[in-house]
């Protein structure tokens, strides 16, 4: 059965100190509630083997914004998928929008992320979307369709069944402007559908498909009670304690 999942995306935000804070803010909040969805923190690297060490395991998911392209090696500044493992981290981020928009990531690159994530046991997070061109001028179905195919569809049906995916429409991150109950549900459950076609319904309906893009608690529960949207990616809303447990309550 397809598992409620909601992630927060921290992106370059907090210092060490700041982010352990607000780790165990939310760590703390989770233990007067018993939410209807899995809770998971997306830090960066550098806090990760700290805040892996003050929160919950089994209340609160930890995993990182990005991985390497490579196991180990002269490739400095890169971090590895074991190097994200062996912190105690259990879930990666991969083709965030903003890493195939700013650091030029493409759909092989991410096949081989997906594919090292695997490997070492991480969950992959994974994003699709589309810019606001691609929305305007009606390309925006196939658009993501080839963004799943290209970087995933070489999977096995078990290693697909490992992914979380996110729809995160480009011209809706950051911007305030949130997509539609009805659009995030349409695209939703067209990749469903797409899933379905490669790997079967049970597949499909076992895929974990979240909504990202200027989700918050006034907007969440609205999107979560469509059939399709199974949670979602968060950022801006995910850097307080509050506003985050605001959208984990909204299931
Ligand atoms: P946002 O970001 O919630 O600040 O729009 C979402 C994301 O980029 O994951």
């Amino acid at each position: 059965m397809r598992k409620k999942i909601v992630a927060g995306n921290w992106k370059m935000n907090t210092t060490l100190a700041e982010g352990v804070g607000l780790a165990k803010d939310v760590n703390e909040a989770l233990k007067h509630v018993t939410p209807k969805c899995d809770v998971v923190i997306a830090v960066p690297f550098t806090h990760l083997a700290s805040i892996a060490a003050v929160i919950d395991s089994s209340k609160l998911g930890l995993g990182a914004e990005n991985c390497a392209d490579h196991v180990k090696g002269a490739y400095t500044g890169e971090v590895s998928a074991p190097m994200v493992a062996s912190t105690g981290a259990t879930y990666v981020i991969l083709g965030h929008s903003e890493r195939r928009q700013y650091y030029g990531e493409t759909s092989e690159t991410l096949k081989v992320k997906v594919g090292l994530a695997l490997e070492n046991a991480l969950t992959p997070i994974f994003c699709i979307g589309e810019v606001l061109e691609e929305r305007e001028n009606g390309t925006y179905l196939d658009v993501v369709k080839k963004q799943i195919e290209e970087a995933l569809f070489d999977l096995s049906a078990e290693d697909f069944g490992k992914i979380i995916l996110a729809y995160e429409p480009v011209w809706a991150i950051g911007t305030g402007k949130t997509a539609t109950d009805d659009q995030a549900e349409e695209m939703h459950a067209f990749i469903r559908s797409v899933i379905a076609k490669k790997y079967g319904d049970q597949v499909a309906d076992d895929c974990s498909i979240l909504y990202g893009g200027s989700c918050k608690p006034s907007n969440a529960a609205q999107l979560f009670a469509k059939p399709n949207v199974d949670g979602g990616l968060i950022g801006g809303a995910s850097l307080e304690a509050e506003s985050f447990m605001g959208i984990v309550n909204a299931f």
